[in-house]
């Protein structure tokens, strides 16, 4: 009775122990500037990220679509090493159940179609995905939604990625997007001879992100 009482304590002294240690590997850069939906962004990040990321598998229903992007601080230096994170719509405007993850987790939210990338040394990131379809039934336009992770700093979300060819689009949205957070989210397709749309949304580190911390 005694052995199996002693084996049970070192059973749960070791659970203990890789929890904790778990827990160390990595502490979560805060949320700024009023980030909802932010946790998500740390549920399911990958150890290894490359600089090339694909959001859709490559059997996805939709038209291919390739964003590409630099990342830059405030005086417009590229940066490396910052972790875009991107989730989106599949082609009917929605998105796609995510599986593997608590009830309760944000990730859950955004569903599978969803990707990081982090930056090279030349501050360059790219996604490998299709275009979304907008809401169904809504004339919300059809989008991309990004956050930032600035490892050792902080998180936050960013502007949408917006296309310039979509008909839901109105002036006071191109408007504000033209001064959004972390630039200009507003992108114009170009679609090759291959059928693959290419868009651009490239990112200022901070930009209109309220708390954010000055970098030296
Ligand atoms: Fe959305």
């Amino acid at each position: 009775m005694v052995q199996a009482m002693r084996k049970v304590s070192r059973w749960f002294a070791v659970v203990f122990a890789a929890l904790a240690l778990s827990s160390m590997t990595r502490a979560r850069e805060p949320i700024i500037g009023a980030g909802e939906g932010c946790e998500a962004v740390f549920e399911g990040l990958p150890d290894e990220i490359p600089a090339v990321s694909r959001i859709a598998p490559s059997d996805e229903t939709g038209a291919p679509m390739i964003i590409s992007g630099v990342v830059t601080d405030a005086r417009g230096e590229p940066v490396p090493g910052i972790i875009v994170y991107a989730y989106q719509t599949n082609a009917k405007g929605i998105y796609p159940p995510l599986g593997g993850f608590a009830r309760g987790s944000a990730a859950l939210r955004h569903g599978r179609l969803r990707s990081w990338a982090r930056t090279d040394a030349q501050g360059r990131y790219q996604f490998l995905t299709i275009r979304p379809g907008a809401y169904p039934g809504t004339d919300i336009p059809q989008h991309v939604h990004f956050h930032v992770l600035e490892p050792g700093r902080c998180t936050y979300y960013i502007d949408d990625l917006l296309f310039d060819d979509d008909p839901h689009l109105t002036p006071l949205q191109r408007r504000q997007l033209l001064t959004g957070r972390g630039g200009n989210g507003l992108a114009v397709p170009t679609r090759n001879s291959a059928g693959v749309w290419h868009v651009t949304r490239d990112i200022v580190l901070g930009a209109r992100v309220d708390g954010y911390p000055p970098r030296r």
